[in-house]
C-alpha cells in the first residue's frame, strides 16, 4: 500500500480489496481498541489487537500504536497481559467478567495469550524510531514484566518450554494438541451454562460441547484458587507445553533485546539473556523425532500430542536452527503444503484429527501463516514463504476477510469481517506489499 495513502480514500466506496480490508478495521474500531469481529468477539483480545496494530501502521502509526498501548490496560499486577480486556459486559459473549473474576480493576479474563506485542512494537519503533522512541520508553517496561511473567509462572520447575494451562492461552483453542491433556480434564459439576458462539457461527466450525464443559471447568479451577498462577502452572488440570507461545515468545524475547539495546537498558540486557539461554532447551523438549516436528507435550505426563501442528513450523520465527532436526522439519512441511493448497492447514491433513472446518482442527489462518513465513523468509528458504504468502492471498482474493479457511478449497469460515485477516492482508498478503519483498 502507498504510505501516502489516507484513510479518507479508502472510505471513497472503492470495492478493492485494499479498501475493504480498511473499512474492517475502521468498522471494528472501538475507541482506542479493535474487536477481531463483531458479535463473536465483542472485546479487545490480545494478539488479535497486535495483528490489528500491525494492520494500523501500515496507514496510520500513532493509532497503531494506541492499539498496542490500550491492551497494557488488562495488565496486571503480576506482568501477566490478560487474553481478553472486558471493560464493559456484552450479553452476545459467554463466558464474560462475571464468570471470569478477574483480580484486575478493569476486568479481563484469567490468562494470557501468544506474546506477539513485541515483535510488533519493535516493527513499529523501526518505522520511525524518532517519532516511536517516547511511546517505546512508557511501553518496554511492561513488556519485559509480562516477559517475566511467562518465564517464571508459566514454566514448570526445572523445565525450559513454556505452559499453557489453559487452550484459550495458546490461541489455538480446540487444537488437536491439546486432545489428551484435556480429557484429562474432570468437567464434572461444572455450571450449567449457555453457548453464545453458536448463536454466530455455524456448529460444525467450531469447538465441541465436550470440550467447552471443559474450558468452563478450568475456568472454574483458576477463579476459584483467587487466580493464583503459579499453583495452576503446577498443580492445576491442564498444564501443556506449547510450541505456539515457546517459540513466539523466545521470538519476542529477542525482539526485546534489541529494544532493550536501543534504550541502553543493560540490566534488562541480562535479565533477557538469562531467558535465551533456555531457548535450545527449550526446542529440544519439544522435538518429536517421531512425528518429525515440533510438538505440545503434556507436561503431567511428558506424552507428545498425536499430531503435527503449523506451531511446529513457528521454529524459525524463534530462530531455532538445527540443522539435523530441519531436515526433518522441512520434509515434514513439504509434505504438508503439498496436500492443502492453501495452507497451513492448522493440522496434519493425513492424521485422522483433521477437519478442513473446524477452527484450530485444520483450517488455514492468515496470522500463523503470516509468522511461518517471516521466520521462513529469514532462515532463507524463500521460495517457501513466498508460496505460502501467495496462498494465504489467494485464499482472502476468492473468499474475503474471513477468520480462517478451508486448506483445500480456500472456502472462508467463522467470523466474516475479521480484522486479523484485513490487518495481515494491509501489512503482508496483498499483491501492493510486493515491493516490501
Ligand atoms: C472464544 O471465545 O472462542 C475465544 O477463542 C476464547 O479466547
Amino acid at each position: 500500500m502507498s504510505s501516502k495513502s489516507t484513510s479518507a480514500e479508502y472510505f471513497s466506496g472503492s470495492d478493492t480489496l485494499e479498501h475493504k480490508a480498511l473499512r474492517i478495521l475502521r468498522e471494528n474500531e472501538w475507541g482506542d481498541y479493535t474487536l477481531p469481529t463483531k458479535g463473536l468477539y465483542p472485546y479487545q483480545w490480545n494478539w488479535d489487537s497486535m495483528f490489528v496494530a500491525l494492520g494500523f501502521a501500515e496507514f496510520d502509526v500513532d493509532r497503531a500504536w494506541t492499539e498496542v498501548e490500550s491492551l497494557f490496560e488488562g495488565q496486571w499486577a503480576n506482568g501477566m497481559a490478560a487474553h481478553i480486556v472486558f471493560r464493559r459486559d456484552d450479553p452476545s459473549y459467554f463466558p464474560g467478567p462475571s464468570v471470569w473474576k478477574s483480580n484486575h480493576s478493569v476486568p479481563t479474563s484469567g490468562c494470557s495469550q501468544p506474546p506477539v506485542a513485541a515483535t510488533i512494537v519493535r516493527d513499529l519503533y523501526e518505522k520511525d524510531p524518532t517519532e516511536g522512541r517516547e511511546r517505546l520508553i512508557e511501553i518496554f517496561p511492561k513488556l519485559m514484566s509480562w516477559h517475566r511473567w511467562f518465564h517464571t509462572m508459566r514454566v514448570v520447575s526445572g523445565g525450559a518450554a513454556i505452559a499453557v494451562t489453559h487452550p484459550w492461552e495458546s490461541g489455538r483453542d480446540n487444537s488437536p494438541d491439546w486432545d489428551e491433556a484435556l480429557a484429562n480434564v474432570d468437567p464434572t459439576g461444572v455450571t450449567p451454562y449457555e453457548r453464545k458462539d453458536l448463536g454466530h457461527v455455524d456448529p460444525t466450525m467450531r469447538p465441541t460441547d465436550a470440550q467447552y464443559d471443559r474450558y468452563l471447568k478450568l475456568v472454574e479451577f483458576g477463579r476459584d484458587c483467587g487466580w493464583d498462577h503459579t499453583h495452576i502452572t503446577r498443580e492445576g488440570p491442564f498444564a501443556v507445553a506449547d510450541p505456539g507461545i515457546t517459540f513466539i515468545l523466545m521470538r519476542a524475547d529477542r525482539d526485546l533485546r534489541y529494544l532493550a539495546e536501543v534504550l541502553q537498558k543493560h540490566a534488562a540486557v541480562r535479565e533477557i539473556d538469562g531467558w535465551l539461554t533456555q531457548a535450545r532447551a527449550a526446542a529440544r523438549y519439544l522435538w518429536s523425532p517421531e512425528l518429525g516436528a515440533y510438538a505440545a507435550r503434556d507436561l503431567r505426563t511428558g506424552e507428545f500430542a498425536s499430531g503435527v501442528s503449523s506451531a511446529a513450523f513457528l521454529s524459525y520465527y524463534a530462530g531455532i536452527a538445527s540443522s539435523r532436526r530441519d531436515a526433518q522439519l522441512q520434509r515434514t512441511l513439504d509434505r504438508i503444503l503439498e496436500a492443502a493448497p492453501y495452507g497451513i492447514p492448522s493440522f496434519d491433513p493425513a492424521h485422522e484429527k483433521f477437519d478442513p472446518k473446524r477452527y484450530w482442527r485444520g483450517p488455514s489462518w492468515a496470522i500463523i501463516n503470516f509468522l511461518v513465513a517471516r521466520g521462513l523468509a529469514e532462515f532463507g528458504f524463500a521460495g517457501k514463504a513466498a508460496r505460502i504468502r501467495q496462498s494465504t492471498r489467494a485464499m482472502i482474493e476468492k473468499s474475503g476477510f474471513y477468520e480462517y479457511f478451508d486448506p483445500f478449497t480456500g472456502e472462508g469460515y467463522g467470523g466474516s469481517h475479521f480484522t486479523w485477516t484485513a490487518a495481515i492482508w494491509l501489512a503482508w498478503a496483498s499483491p501492493e506489499t510486493d515491493a516490501k519483498d
